[in-house]
């Protein structure tokens, strides 16, 4: 895992949006990123809370994105250095980076398409025609697998901020053929971005009884459904319906590639990646990563029955009326 070290503020790409509004940087390997915190302001409390698991999180689901293939920015930990913090105090208070040390960034990407937001809010306020059909086009995208990959992935990591958050998928501008999507934000993974008692509760909800799973799986289902409670066009989100537009059934499963590939991650690949996630992210240290490692290498063997339950709940428009979702046989059976 890369560590790089900030060296200069690159206030023209810091994001206005997002609620822990990453901060643009130039860093020591030349890239620009934006640097995150886990110091959040939840808006409209004015509460400033600590995302502790944050860090910990965006790291491992970047990893895993790389090793499945599905399409995520470049990453690296932030160094920050006190000189670089007492040099730029006021501006960093801003961005509530309070204390030198260890920091999540995504490499840059420029180009994204801004029209995508307002295109949402015009949606949203006057029902135009036009603005759903440009939205709609919006994603088309020259790797649009991507969706089904990413959509896989979410439903691995228990992502409850993608469904229904317009901001963590991004869009690149151009026409058609030059246009790509990416994931980014997985802070709030595991369906929340802290390491407390909620975690080690859910994580035991399937780590007690690995042989039933089908409770956790409804149990998830439903907290999928409660985030997305607010969407007219789809159970489970509006950005949901965006992206499962480009999903297709015929005659094939869109997911079956992707969720063999998942329920083949090795326990020991996810040893290395959680031992690889430096120290000062981990608030319990090793217990944690073990909690991590112990319950993904569970919850791969869901990921098939997270779909399936959602295809049943008539989450995809394209799919086939009546029919059963197939998935080809299962290579590893039970529990290793
Ligand atoms: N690598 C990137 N390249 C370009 N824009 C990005 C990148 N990462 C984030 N953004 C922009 O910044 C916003 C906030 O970033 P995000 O990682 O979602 O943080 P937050 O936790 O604040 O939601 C995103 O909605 C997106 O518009
Ligand atoms: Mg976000």
């Amino acid at each position: 895992m890369e560590t790089v070290y900030v060296d200069r503020i690159i206030d023209s790409i810091s994001p206005e949006m997002g609620q822990s509004k990453p901060m643009g940087i130039k860093a020591s390997n030349d890239k620009k990123y934006l640097l995150k915190t886990q110091l959040v302001n939840i808006e409209p409390y004015g509460i400033i809370k600590n995302e502790d698991a944050a860090f910990a999180q965006e790291i491992i689901a970047y990893e895993l994105a790389k090793e499945l293939n599905i399409p995520v920015p470049g990453y690296a930990v932030l160094e920050v250095e006190p000189e670089f913090l007492t040099e730029n105090m006021d501006y960093c208070f801003k961005y509530h980076i309070t204390k030198p040390g260890l920091y999540f960034g995504t490499e840059f990407i420029p180009d994204i398409q801004k029209k995508i937001m307002e295109n949402y809010k015009t949606e949203q306020k006057c029902k135009y025609k036009h603005a759903a059909q440009k939205l709609t086009s919006a994603f088309d995208v020259s790797n649009s697998q991507a969706y089904a990959d990413i959509i896989a992935l979410d439903c691995f990591l228990l992502n409850g901020d993608r469904f229904t958050n317009q901001g963590n998928l991004i869009i690149t501008s151009g026409t058609r053929k030059d246009r790509k999507v990416y994931a980014i934000d997985f802070g709030h993974c595991f369906f929340s971005p802290y390491w407390n008692n909620e975690k080690k509760e859910l994580f035991n909800k399937l780590l007690s009884n690995p042989k039933d799973t089908d409770q956790f799986t409804n149990y998830c289902i439903n907290i999928m459904l409660s985030i997305g409670q607010n969407c007219k066009k789809n159970p489970f989100g509006d950005v949901f319906s965006k992206m499962e537009n480009y999903i297709y059934f015929k005659n094939t499963n869109p997911f079956s590639d992707i969720v063999k590939k998942i329920e083949n991650i090795s326990t020991s690949k996810l040893r290395q990646i959680l031992y690889n996630v430096p120290d000062e992210w981990m608030v319990d240290g090793d217990f944690e990563r073990d909690k991590y490692i112990s319950f993904l290498s569970l919850n791969k063997h869901n990921v098939r029955k997270v779909i399936t339950l959602m295809y049943n709940a008539h989450a995809f428009r394209h799919s086939n009326k009546g029919d059963e979702l197939k998935w080809p046989i299962e290579k590893t059976i039970g529990i290793q």
